[in-house]
Formats: structure tokens, C-alpha cells, sequence
């Protein structure tokens, strides 16, 4: 149904280490939202307008709880409690991220290793932050078998169970756009899907917008396309930079394969066959 615990760990648990050498300080693992009217905007001040601005969309402030539904490193949640909540939950399936939020020692948040499908919180949240996590949910082979809308709905659905009428969520999401032409880049894009993020697959708009109702109702609608083509050619800019660190002490397939996928990104985002899309989502009545 989704990325397995042992995909999930696939993806996100090469080391902490190694992810640290390439992503921000904060360790955000999804796009940034950067002024790219600013060619010297770091991606450090990028990641955090991007938390910043998922916090305003999800209406948190220091009376509300927050659920951030697949909380990678914790760095979502760290930019919300500094800015103000009364408490914030994360889940992650990755056994490497929950050990590093553990580490963070991050007042009024607390981290669990979960599965989305068997969590059930104690109380309903005031609010909802999920950044990039859908994009595990439907493997490849279950949207050729045309599942891609039941399995979506199924998770907005589930969220909606955990706030009331009129709670917002900042929902976060990388797409399928799209179709290379080419042999060559068709094969880079299922490396990427087979070998990277085994499991999972990027949606496509209309099968979100379908799946979301009629539990939410789409209140903003932000495409990031060239914000994500920004990030992922610096995280590819950063692991350049560490290449001889990185063959030394993860080997040279390690290297040769996050060197082939952030390549790919960069190319998918050009040339529109993925885009990223966030939106703000309200809680409909019953
Ligand atoms: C691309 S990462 C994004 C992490 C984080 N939101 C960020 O912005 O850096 C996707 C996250 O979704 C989590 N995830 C995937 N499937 C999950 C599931 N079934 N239950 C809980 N978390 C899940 C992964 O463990 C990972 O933390």
C-alpha cells in the first residue's frame, strides 16, 4: 500500500551523516520557497521562509496543537515551536530521522516512529502539516492499476479524522507532470522511483484535487516548480562538493546514485515533468 518501513529506511537512512553533508543546516528534505528574484538567497534562509510559510497556511499559533504528518528530520517542527504552538507531534517511518529528532531535545514537541495507517492520536490537533509525504503512498505499479485516487483519498480521509470542521492543513506534495521523450530520460526518472524512493510515486494535481474532497476544500494553491529546481540543484551543488568524503566512506555507488538522482531532479523540474504543489486545505462539515 505504501513505501515499506524497509523502503522508507532505503530512502532516508544511508546516515544522518551523509544527508548532512548536502542538505540544509536545519535538514529539510523537501523543496524550498525562495525569492527568486534573489539569485544570493541561501537555501538555509530559503528552508526556513518555506516552514514559515507552511506555518501561516496550517493557522498555528502558540494556542494550537499541530500533527506534521511524515516530520523527516524534525526541521518543520522546529521552525513551528520557535515561532509558537502549544504543542507539535511529529511521525516518521524512517528509524534514522526519529532517532535524530529525539536528539534535537525540542521543547513542547514530541517525535514517534509511526505508520501513518495504524496512528491514532490521543486528541484531535488544531492543525495539520504534511510536506512531501504522499509522494510514498501509491507505488508505480498501483497507478497503472488505476488505485492512485482510492489510495489518496484514503489518506485525506484518514487526516480529516484528526481535526475539527474548519481545522487547515498545509499540505505539501511533488508531482508528475509530464512525460519525457526520451529513452535515456524515461530510465533516469524510474531510477530515481525504483532505486531512491522505492515504493513511491509523485501524484499528479488532478488525482490529488479528486482525492482531497469532499472531506477538504483547496483554499490556496501554490506551484513551485522552479523553487524545487532551485533546491535540488543545490543540494546537488553541496554533494558535488563533498565527493571525495562521501566515496570514501559510503563507497561509489552511493555517490554515483544520489549524484545520477539530484541530476535527474534538476532535469525533471526544467523540462515540467515533475512540478511541486502546496496548498491550504480546510476541514469541510460533515
Ligand atoms: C521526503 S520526506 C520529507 C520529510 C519532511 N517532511 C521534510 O520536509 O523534510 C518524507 C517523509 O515521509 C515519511 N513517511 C513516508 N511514509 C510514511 C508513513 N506511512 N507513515 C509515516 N511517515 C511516513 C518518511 O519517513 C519521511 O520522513
Amino acid at each position: 500500500m505504501t513505501s515499506t518501513q524497509a523502503e522508507i529506511d532505503q530512502s532516508y537512512s544511508v546516515s544522518n551523516d551523509f544527508f548532512e553533508l548536502w542538505l540544509d543546516e536545519n535538514m529539510h528534505y523537501t523543496c524550498a520557497v525562495y525569492d527568486l528574484d534573489d539569485p544570493d538567497q541561501t537555501l538555509e534562509q530559503a528552508q526556513e521562509n518555506k516552514a514559515r510559510f507552511l506555518y501561516e497556511l496550517a493557522e498555528m499559533d502558540e494556542t494550537k496543537t499541530i500533527l506534521d504528518i511524515g516530520c523527516g528530520w524534525g526541521s518543520m517542527i522546529d521552525v513551528a515551536t520557535r515561532m509558537g504552538v502549544k504543542r507539535a507531534d511529529g511521525i516518521t517511518l524512517s528509524t534514522e530521522q526519529v532517532e535524530w529528532c529525539h536528539k534535537r531535545n525540542i521543547d513542547n514537541a514530541r517525535f514517534m516512529l509511526k505508520d501513518f495507517y495504524e496512528y491514532e492520536p490521543e486528541e484531535k490537533y488544531d492543525g495539520l502539516v504534511s510536506i512531501c509525504m504522499i509522494d510514498h503512498l501509491c507505488s508505480p505499479k498501483q497507478a497503472r492499476e488505476k488505485q492512485a485516487v482510492k489510495i489518496y483519498r484514503e489518506y485525506f480521509n484518514r487526516a480529516a479524522e484528526w481535526v475539527e470542521p474548519g481545522g487547515a492543513f498545509a499540505f505539501q506534495a511533488i508531482l508528475t507532470d509530464k512525460l519525457p521523450r526520451k529513452r535515456g530520460d524515461l530510465e533516469d526518472l524510474a531510477f530515481t522511483a525504483d532505486v531512491i524512493f522505492p515504493g513511491g510515486r509523485n501524484p499528479r494535481l488532478e488525482e490529488l484535487i479528486m482525492a482531497l474532497r469532499p472531506k477538504w476544500e483547496v483554499e490556496q494553491l501554490w506551484m513551485r516548480r522552479m523553487h524545487y529546481r532551485r533546491t535540488t540543484n543545490e543540494w546537488w551543488t553541496r554533494l558535488k562538493a563533498n565527493e571525495a568524503l562521501i566515496r570514501s566512506k559510503w563507497g561509489d555507488q552511493v555517490y554515483d546514485d544520489y549524484d545520477r538522482y539530484l541530476g535527474t531532479c534538476v532535469k525533471a523540474f526544467d523540462n515540467y515533468w515533475s512540478g511541486l504543489v502546496q496548498m491550504k486545505l480546510r476541514r469541510t462539515t460533515d
